[in-house]
């Protein structure tokens, strides 16, 4: 089952040379991982992400925290990329492809994308509390399935200190080096492709605005409507993998 794809967003990504991606959860629906306004399952079924992402839980149950985050890298550990994250790292053999994520996976480096800057961070740099220095023990990598509720988070070896997720919990700053490489890839851009995000958190949502508000073309791939349908250029009713694939077979550089 193939997307209707209107001609002038076929045409817009055929003249382009940069695409910038925008991508939210829902790019990474369809390899099983959760979005993040999705109702968690199973063990963590009772934890709201929004209570448990933020400074102030960690303050007050690292353990808690530790493992939640533990477990969610160990499922995406468990999970492949789909075929939209394939269908963008496909896309690369035609177009410079600059990927601006919302996403703490590692979905889109796997698929083969060269080009990824984490604005929300990512579940495999966790670096110390403290100094921040990165941190690579045995005990934050994903092969061990964490099933406990509360996991001590490692002590950096440097200063002692707990060793906390490398993700931005809301009320923290946006990581400098992805901003900054993230903003580029907006100034650049050929054509904007805004895929699988409510668009509801600021900054980040802002970067694909400020792109339609230059009169950069911005094509969205979401199932249902989102805040930044009103700013899309097109607005495609489909799925990341269904969406981009039929983009990429539309061009005819899928391989
Ligand atoms: N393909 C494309 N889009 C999809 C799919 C799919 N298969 N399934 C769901 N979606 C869409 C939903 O319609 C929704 O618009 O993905 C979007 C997911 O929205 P959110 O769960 O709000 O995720 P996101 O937009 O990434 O959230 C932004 O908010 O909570 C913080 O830091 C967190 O990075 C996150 C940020």
């Amino acid at each position: 089952m193939g997307a209707e794809l209107p001609d002038d967003a076929v045409e817009a990504m055929r003249r382009a040379e940069v695409v910038t991606v925008f991508t939210g959860a829902g790019m990474s629906a369809e390899s099983g991982v959760a979005t993040f306004r999705d109702v968690e399952t199973g063990l963590w079924q009772r934890f709201d992400p929004a209570q448990i992402a933020t400074p102030e839980a960690w303050a007050s149950d690292p353990g808690l925290v530790w493992a939640w985050y533990q477990w969610r890298a160990h499922i995406v550990h468990e999970a492949a990329p789909n075929r939209g994250h394939r269908a963008l790292a496909d896309l690369e053999r035609t177009h410079t492809v600059l990927i601006a994520t919302q996403n703490v996976d590692d979905l889109h480096e796997r698929a083969g994308s060269s080009s990824v800057s984490h604005l929300h961070g990512s579940l495999f740099a966790p670096r110390c509390s403290n100094c921040a220095r990165p941190y690579q023990g045995i005990d934050a990598e994903p092969e061990q399935a964490v099933h406990e509720l509360r996991v001590e988070p490692p002590a950096c070896p440097a200063c002692l200190s707990p060793v906390r997720p490398g993700v931005v919990w809301f009320g923290e700053g946006l990581p400098d080096d992805a901003w900054r490489s993230a903003a580029s890839a907006f100034t650049f851009a050929d054509v904007v492709l805004v895929v699988g995000t409510s668009g509801v958190v600021y900054p980040a949502a802002g970067l694909p605005e400020r792109a339609a508000a230059r009169g950069i073309p911005v094509i969205e791939f979401n199932p249902e409507p989102s805040a930044l349908t009103g700013i899309a250029t097109h607005s495609i009713r489909a799925s990341a993998a269904v969406g981009l694939s039929a983009m990429l077979d539309a061009l005819g550089a899928s391989g």
